[in-house]
């Protein structure tokens, strides 16, 4: 994937570092804004991660990310068939920790952790929220792509902007 990237974006304004982000320290007060995409329901301990970050942006830098919606990751299993159609079941909601799942390959490990508990742990660092978005497709888009109607149901990810 580094390859890939490298051979679409050749700039000397961009480095591109393969590590975990648990093991990246972030060079201090540097960075203007700081995204991540669909990473952040990987890592064991969001508390590093958030505190790694703040101490890279400078002040007023801006956090946007987005991650696997906790009521996505709280029931590692599938929609269950209703007579109302399809649910998703939002059990062991309370339950935080490691949860296994099947995505491309078998066993794939993410961690499930409440809302409050994404959101408490950005001000406990010391963040701004500036907002939160749960964002589902439009009519549009689900005339183009039926099968993304479920999002409809139930949030899949969740975004926020926070800011230093
Ligand atoms: C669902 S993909 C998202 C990829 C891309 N960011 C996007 O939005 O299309 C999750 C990515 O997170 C990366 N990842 C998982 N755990 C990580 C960690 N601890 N540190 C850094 N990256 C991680 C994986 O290698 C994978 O590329």
């Amino acid at each position: 994937m580094i390859n890939e990237a490298q051979s679409r974006i050749q700039s000397e304004n961009v480095a591109f570092v393969c590590k975990a982000i648990e093991d990246y320290e972030i060079e201090k007060n540097k960075f203007d804004i700081i995204l991540s995409s669909m990473m952040l329901h990987y890592v064991k301990d969001l508390n590093v991660v958030f505190e790694n970050v703040f101490n890279g942006l400078k002040t007023g830098g801006q956090f946007i990310f987005s991650m696997e919606h906790p009521v996505c990751t709280a029931y590692q299993n599938k929609w269950i068939d209703t007579n109302e159609g399809k649910v998703w079941p939002i059990a062991h909601y309370s339950q935080e920790g490691i949860r296994y799942y099947d995505w491309f390959v078998s066993g794939v490990q993410k961690y499930h952790r409440k809302i409050s508990s994404v959101v408490n742990s950005l001000i406990k660092t010391g963040f701004n929220i500036k907002s939160i978005e749960e964002p589902e497709p439009t009519n549009d888009i689900i005339d183009k792509m039926p099968e993304l109607v479920g999002h409809i149901e139930r949030p899949s990810v969740l975004i926020i902007k926070a800011v230093k």
